[in-house]
């Protein structure tokens, strides 16, 4: 029996716990309310239900906090096999606290360096891995010449940022301009566990064109190894929202091998030597590039979008892998195909009073599931990030591109339920089987 312990918990992340606890595992859960925004509170219960103990701290980012915690309830060196945290916010904490306790966890250098997009993006030029053109600043006045030396449009966002914060595409100097006045009205209504994470500091980045994906990457302390790529759903009108995701990627072979190479050279040029890494890649005209990685497992639904596709859960490996195992051989081989779409408001929005409270459920026939939070007459926020969406849909067919097609049909169906626009999925171009049978059609074949 091995002792983990997790900083924070996602809710998806509850899986992991019940993985350990399954396996016979003593789990001990750090928690502190900063965090509460992210996890709704039936999976936190169901976290420390399952948890055998839940230590909770008003703050986890003070590691000496943690370890006079953990002190207090008669843990100290020896006692953690492995700290770990399925959450972006704690992984930092998570990774200092492995290493005062000599338990196994990420390496600190390598999530640290994996946290600050401009550090990452400088370590990926040195290693020679091909990356983005980027500047670091702190004020507008080097943001405007770190733009006219990249050429616009760019994106700005925070070096550390997540969810989407204060992140905008800009195409011109009073884009950059506007970016900077609304960033601190976001700055001042932000929660205050995100907020923390940001200080004055901006990556002005070269803007990637091209279809997203993103990889998980398994990290055993020698191999890593591409698990799953999956094609991402961007915003139509606004490209930096995520709306979903679909597995398998779509891509042909030989180019989904490149890109799981791709991501697996970012984590290693990294240090991000134990773990399962979150790498989202733009495919663009002149390759592969990274857009960020992320210190931890995917969060979002998407874990559960890969156990349907592949019969294998991410969460239990990540447990296997903090508790010495090896990582899978290869890519995890894919049985079906899943697609998930978020809905969201495109703008503020009430919902309409007289619309059935059960409405959902008539459309859950076409769903594998989903689930809907909208009710009539509550108010639903504009989508300005990864918090903001109401509801999802998945559906699972034999083919992605086809999974992928029902998923947008459905939801616009569900929009004209409604009455009011969701925010758009921009379209994907076509991959795989669909692509060639669209092809066919075209040429008049068959
Ligand atoms: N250089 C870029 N070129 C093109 N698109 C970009 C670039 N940087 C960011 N984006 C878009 O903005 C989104 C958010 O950027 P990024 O992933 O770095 O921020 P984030 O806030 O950490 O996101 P999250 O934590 O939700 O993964 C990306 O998913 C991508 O759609
Ligand atoms: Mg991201």
């Amino acid at each position: 029996m091995a002792h983990l312990v997790f900083v924070e918990i996602t809710a998806l992340g509850v899986q992991s716990i019940a993985y350990a606890k399954r396996q016979g595992h003593e789990v001990t859960l750090l928690r502190s309310p900063l965090y509460d925004f992210i996890t709704p509170p039936a999976e936190r219960a169901e976290a420390e239900r399952l948890a055998d103990r839940t230590l909770h701290a008003p703050d986890l980012q003070d590691v000496e906090v943690l370890r006079a915690l953990l002190a207090e309830h008669g843990m100290g060196p020896g006692d953690v096999d492995a700290v770990l945290s399925t959450l972006s916010l704690c992984v930092l904490p998570a990774a200092r606290l492995a290493e005062r306790l000599g338990a196994r966890g990420t390496p600190y250098e390598g999530a640290a360096a994996a946290r600050d997009k401009g550090r990452c993006r400088e370590i990926l030029r040195a290693a020679g891995v091909p990356s983005l053109g980027f500047a670091v600043v702190s004020a507008l006045p080097e943001a405007l010449r770190a733009a006219d030396t990249i050429g616009y449009p760019v994106v700005i966002k925070p070096v550390s940022g997540v969810g989407k914060a204060v992140t905008s595409i800009v195409a011109d100097a009073a884009g950059l301009r506007a970016h900077f006045a609304d960033a601190a009205e976001e700055l001042r209504s932000m929660e205050p566990g995100l907020a923390a994470e940001l200080d004055e500091r901006y990556i002005v980045e070269e803007l990637a064109v091209g279809e997203l994906y993103s990889v998980e990457v398994a990290a055993d302390g020698e191999r890593f190894t591409p698990l799953v790529a999956v094609g991402r759903k961007m915003g139509r009108d606004n490209p930096v929202l995520e709306l979903g995701c679909t597995v398998p990627s779509g891509l042909p072979a030989a180019e989904e091998a490149e890109l799981g190479a791709y991501a697996a050279q970012v984590c290693r040029a990294l240090g991000l030597g134990l773990g399962i890494f979150h790498v989202e890649v733009m495919r663009t005209a002149r390759g592969f590039r990274l857009i960020e990685t992320n210190p931890r497992i995917s969060g979002g639904s998407l874990p559960d979008s890969v156990r349907l596709a592949t019969d294998r859960s991410l969460f239990e490996i990540l447990v296997d892998l903090f508790l010495g195992a090896p990582t899978p051989s290869g890519p995890l081989p894919w049985r079906r195909a899943a697609s998930h779409t978020f809905l969201a408001a495109a703008h503020d929005t009430v919902v309409p009073a007289d619309l059935a409270a059960d409405w959902f459920e008539e459309f859950r026939p076409r769903l594998h599931s989903g689930f809907s939070r909208a009710v009539p007459g509550g108010r639903l926020r504009a989508m300005n990030g990864n918090f903001d969406p109401f509801g999802l849909i998945r559906v699972l067919d034999t083919d992605p591109d086809r999974a992928a097609e029902e998923c947008a049909r459905v939801r616009g169906d569900i929009e004209k339920r409604l009455g009011f626009p969701l925010t758009a999925v921009a379209e994907r171009a076509l991959t795989g089987a669909a692509a060639a049978e669209s092809a066919a059609a075209q040429s008049g074949g068959h």
